[in-house]
């Protein structure tokens, strides 16, 4: 267990039990006070607080390059030349810096634009309705492991192509490696899984003419020369990594508020209407993702003296919550008109796979309320949250009148 923190402007730790259950606070305070905290925790890290700050800096790619995207920097004693061994491409192109991620990027976008979005979406909805049939005879269920946590990684996997009896081993391997990532033997064992599991994908698929992302990348070209193994391998591991902890867990806050805002929950059932203002809400209200940047030379950002080597923790979730950019930020109001939220980041890196979680978030809240319009928290359970890379609940205990499955 590390240290408890002792003072939030000069030692903080976005792993501490006081910052995973009420960030909040903790933002609010630093805003006031010191709007760029520092810590010489994991090797030195920098926690702008403001809107304006994390836009700056999410925003100056040739001083805070994404070669450290993670949160916690990967140990010294794993690393050669700077990279992970076991993914020499890095994980593209969220790990990428210009040019590299310029054409990274494009081969990863069409299979998130709108239209094959929706082509997901009919499964989506299913998928949700099987999910409630499972646990509406009950009258009670945790909304975050039986519901959200199921969703998202069955959708990755019809793009990636595997097995749906791979999700809860998928799950296992993406929680070792945002969740504990502060826990080295849990994350390396998560990265090895993954790799292995791809690499071993990659190779059955070669040559063959399958439609999932990575026989399409296996195929593809850039500039004529086929897309090298590193890169394939690396893009495969963040659809799985991105895709699927960041959802859940937006899933899961959305309806932790519901249970917990009768006014909300009724509203949004009488108004449907308000579903597109209300998802933007409670993205912004709960944004789930916190990104690194790797300083990569001394460089003074408004008067902090940030030294290569250190990381600064974007937190779009604190931008998201600036009292300067938003009125009321500790309120969710699901019609809010104005809401130039950043959960999704901003710049060249801003979420690639927007359209689908968009998509998923919208779809499980709809089919959630179709059928179960009336939840609260079960008296005397507990309720746990997930922090560091992206926060969520991890178990939502909720009860509900008991129905007949469809
Ligand atoms: C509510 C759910 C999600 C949230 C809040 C979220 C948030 C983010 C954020 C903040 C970034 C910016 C990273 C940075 O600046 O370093 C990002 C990038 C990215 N996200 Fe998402 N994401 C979500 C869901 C997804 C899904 C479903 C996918 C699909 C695989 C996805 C794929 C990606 C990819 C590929 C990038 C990298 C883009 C680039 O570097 O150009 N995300 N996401």
């Amino acid at each position: 267990m590390a240290d408890p923190v002792r003072d939030w402007a000069t030692d903080f730790d976005i792993f501490d039990t006081e910052y995973v259950n009420d960030p909040f606070t903790i933002w609010d305070d630093l805003r006031e006070r010191c709007p760029v905290a520092h810590t010489d925790r994991y090797r030195g890290q920098w926690l702008p607080t403001t809107y304006e700050d994390v836009q700056a800096i999410a925003r100056d790619v040739p001083h805070f390059s994404s070669m450290g995207v993670s949160v916690v920097p990967p140990p010294v004693e794993a690393l050669e030349g700077g990279q992970v061994p076991l993914l020499p491409a890095g994980v593209p192109p969220i790990s990428a810096d210009p040019p590299e991620h310029t054409w990274t990027r494009r081969l990863l976008l069409p299979w998130f634009s709108p239209q094959r979005v929706e082509s997901y979406e009919q499964g989506t909805r299913e998928l949700c309705r099987r999910l409630i049939n499972g646990v509406i005879e009950h009258g009670r269920a945790d909304a975050a492991e039986q519901y959200a946590q199921q969703i998202p990684v069955r959708v990755i996997g019809k793009v990636l192509g595997v097995p749906e009896d791979m999700s809860d081993t998928f799950t296992g391997w993406v929680r070792d490696v945002l969740e504990f990532a502060n826990i080295p033997e849990r994350r390396k064992n998560g990265i090895m899984s993954l790799v292995a599991y791809f690499q071993s994908l990659i190779e059955e698929r070669r040559g063959g003419d399958g439609d999932d992302l990575i026989s399409v990348l296996l195929r593809s070209e850039v500039e004529g020369e086929p897309v090298p193994d590193g890169h394939i391998l690396g893009t495969a591991a963040l659809t799985l990594i991105a895709g699927v902890d960041t959802t859940w867990s937006a899933i899961g806050s959305a309806l932790w508020h519901l249970a917990t805002n009768p006014d909300d929950r009724r509203r949004l059932v009488a108004e449907p209407e308000l579903m597109p203002t209300a998802i933007e809400e409670l993205l912004r209200a709960y944004a789930p993702v916190t990104m690194g940047r790797l300083v990569m030379e001394d460089v003074e950002y408004n008067g902090c003296p940030m030294k290569a080597g250190e990381r600064v923790l974007l937190s779009f979730p604190a931008a998201n919550r600036d009292p300067k950019m938003f009125d009321e930020p500790d309120k969710v109001i699901i019609d809010r008109e104005q809401n130039r939220h950043v959960a999704f980041g901003v710049g060249i890196h801003r979420c690639a796979g927007s359209n689908l979680a968009r998509m998923e978030l919208r779809v499980a809240v709809e089919e959630w309320l179709a059928r179960i319009p009336e939840f609260d928290i079960e008296p005397g359970a507990e309720v746990t949250w997930a922090g560091g890379q992206v926060r969520g609940p991890r178990n939502v205990p909720v009860v509900f009148p008991r129905a007949h499955g469809a």
